[in-house]
């Protein structure tokens, strides 16, 4: 059984504490659309697909134990609610996404049943429920995708070498995940011989989550420090680079986690393919290019200490964005997507 960020049933919602992995496994119950924003804002959960559907669950969740007396209430709830949580973390657009589609939805079945909130409110919740064995299903093909693409351009008998960014596992999704989908589509087909992973400074998600999930699946893995990535592309010949994505936007310009953009740099140098793995609820066509993209500043803290213990020296400032823009040109392997695999340019023909 694969790990589980998020467990959902019969209108109980529960979140596994991300700030206390890998000792100690804690589940969360969100009852409430604020205690959501809380869960996301502090990143007990993180990863945009996670981000979207707990944003959106604690949404269903609080409207399911409400009354209202017309449609129109239930439209008012589920908007003004859909836009405080999009307040919570700015840069991944899955969860805004989301919030525009059901908010939208929410209208429509208000205007065909005006004066029946209940059905306005069951057949809401019913297709806000259907997201999370939508994403498992979507990550499959990702994985499915990546992993044959990665392997039509492998030599013979060669097996695949691949370092990741960040954690795009089954924490950060409802299960199987992006980046880390594809490394574990390749796992179970016997064609990678091994996977690398950043530890992801400052928040550490690769030394925390990705390294966790990677002994977990028993997949053969080492983890390396943000600063050895190009020595080791250099050293230990990679067959790739595969990264998520919280924002890939018209023109292929793609937001994800601080240090994809050097690891696209580098990977570029030495003539390996960079792909980035992504639902197409998170393609943004409605921004043209990535210096439209808002990008998330944390707290100083998350840089000068690590689990509470300050490292920094006393004075020093900080700046702590949480993620970059990756240059479509240096996405060469292309974009991986439940749909296929597309090169930058080729994405405005696939969102039409
Ligand atoms: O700050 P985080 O941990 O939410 O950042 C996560 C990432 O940048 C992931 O690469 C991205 O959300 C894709 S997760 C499938």
């Amino acid at each position: 059984m694969s790990l589980e960020a998020i467990r959902y049933e019969c209108g109980r919602l529960e979140i596994l504490d991300q700030l206390r992995l890998p000792f100690e496994s804690v589940y969360e119950p969100i009852k409430t659309v604020g205690e959501g924003w809380e869960a996301i804002k502090r990143m007990k959960v993180r990863g945009a697909p996670a981000i979207a559907i707990v944003g959106t669950l604690s949404m269903a969740v609080e409207l399911k134990s409400k009354q209202f007396q017309s449609s129109e209430e239930v439209v008012d709830f589920v908007t003004s609610s859909f836009d405080y949580l999009k307040t919570s973390r700015p840069t991944a657009v899955n969860l805004s996404e989301a919030a525009n589609r059901f908010s939208l939805q929410a209208r429509e079945l208000a205007g065909h049943h005006p004066d029946d909130p209940e059905t306005v409110k069951s057949r809401l919740i019913t297709d806000i429920e259907s997201m999370l064995k939508k994403d498992v299903a979507d990550n499959k093909s990702i994985g499915e995708h990546g992993a044959n693409h990665i392997a039509s351009s492998l030599a013979g008998s060669e097996k695949a070498r691949v370092l990741t960014h960040c954690n795009t596992g089954s924490l950060a999704s409802a299960g199987y995940g992006t980046a880390l989908g594809v490394i574990r589509a390749l796992h179970e087909k016997g064609i990678l011989e091994h996977a690398f992973c950043t530890e992801t400074r400052p928040y550490n998600q690769g030394t925390r989550l990705t390294a966790y999930e990677l002994v977990y699946e028993k997949i053969p893995s080492t983890l390396i420090a943000d600063s050895m990535a190009a020595a080791l592309m250099r050293e230990k010949k990679l067959s790739a680079v595969v990264v998520g994505a919280d924002r890939v936007v018209a023109n292929g310009d793609t937001a994800n986690k601080i240090g994809t953009y050097q690891l696209a740099v580098a990977a570029n140098y030495h003539k390996i393919p960079f792909y980035v793995a992504a639902p197409f609820t998170t393609i943004d066509m409605s921004r043209a290019s990535g210096a439209d993209i808002v990008i998330e500043e944390r707290p100083a803290e998350e840089l000068t200490a690590i689990q509470g213990i300050r490292i920094a020296a006393p004075g020093i400032e900080c700046w702590n964005p949480a993620f970059d823009v990756t240059p479509a040109e240096l996405i060469t392997g292309g974009i991986i997507t439940e749909r296929g695999v597309f090169m930058p340019n080729e994405l405005p023909s696939q969102t039409v």
